[in-house]
């Protein structure tokens, strides 16, 4: 079954340096890269690295990172034929990665504040069997994208990220709400994770939690179903961990196989996403998976 995924596309470009800056310093870094990503796009890489039929349905610029963008969902197997080129520039995301492997991220929007939403957008969602969205488009539209899955039968899968606070459609709309341990907290305002799931479980279908190196954990109904264990790694650079795991899963799922299963092929993907430089090119592919999980 194939997958529609309405989503961000940026261009990263990547700084790597020893510590965070302080306001007011110049620091010498130690590398620069630029490479695809935005969460939309990294999600919808991931998904057909595991093996998905992923439809992309983003807006990039009329320039060359938009040019690059549209290379690299091509080359993944993506199909583009929904990528609309518009008006502004490609979006784009400072990035930067200190040595201890934690990043930090400025997002200037550009052609993902595109709120198109055309009658072909409309017949992919509603024939995908599963709807993958985050924030980094407009809400309206994502609105709009995740009533028409509802009304079609196609499973909602919303990745709260970057969090805000006025996402009760939304969250009411999810089939699927796969927020990290902050995400979770300052969405539900639960203290902790286990938590935050149970409360948010109440508002969406299944709520799964990722843990960073702690694993995961998912609720459904008000009470905690399972607990994903953790895979040890040494982390060098955890950019799209999550959207990793969100696009894996969905992958599994839409293939047919169980929750446990997909959960677990997640967890292995994002594990093997950390230990790699990058965003959509640290993704593995779906014979990675399957090599760790035997
Ligand atoms: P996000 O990248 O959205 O903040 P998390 O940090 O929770 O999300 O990471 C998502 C998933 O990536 C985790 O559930 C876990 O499977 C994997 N992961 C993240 N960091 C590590 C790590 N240091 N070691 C092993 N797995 C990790
Ligand atoms: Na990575």
């Amino acid at each position: 079954m194939s997958i529609a995924v309405v989503g961000s596309a940026n261009m990263d470009l990547v700084v790597r340096q020893p510590r965070p800056v302080r306001p007011g310093e110049t620091m010498s870094g130690t590398d620069f890269s630029t490479g695809a990503g935005g969460k939309g796009l990294n999600q919808a890489v991931a998904c057909a690295r595991a093996g998905g039929r992923v439809q992309f349905i983003g807006a990039v610029g009329a320039d060359d990172f938009g040019a690059r963008l549209e290379a690299t969902l091509r080359a993944e197997g993506v199909d583009v034929s929904l990528l609309r080129c518009v008006a502004a520039p490609t979006g784009i995301a400072a990035i930067t990665v200190t040595d201890d492997g934690e990043n930090s991220i400025v997002v200037v929007p550009g052609a993902n504040a595109d709120a198109e939403f055309s009658d072909a957008d409309l017949a992919a969602i509603r024939s995908a069997s599963h709807l993958v969205v985050q924030l980094e488009r407009p809400v309206d539209l994502l609105v709009q994208t995740m009533r028409a899955a509802r009304e079609a039968g196609t499973t909602t899968v919303l990745t709260p990220a970057p969090v805000r606070t006025d996402l009760d459609d939304l969250v009411a709309l999810s089939d699927v709400l796969v927020p990290n341990e902050g995400e979770a907290m300052q969405l539900s305002g639960a203290p902790d994770a286990e938590q935050a799931a149970i409360a948010l479980s109440g508002l969406a279908g299944t709520v799964v939690v990722t843990l960073g190196a702690r694993g995961a954990l998912v609720a459904r109904g008000g009470a905690i179903v399972a607990r994903v264990a953790p895979r040890f790694v040494q982390p060098v650079d955890t950019t799209a961990a999550g959207d990793t795991f969100v696009g894996v899963m969905v992958a599994w799922l839409a293939a047919g196989e169980p929750w446990e299963a997909a959960l677990e092929a997640a967890t292995v993907a994002a594990s093997l996403a950390v230990t790699r430089r990058g965003a959509a090119e640290s993704m593995p592919r779906h014979d990675d998976i399957v090599h760790v999980l035997r």
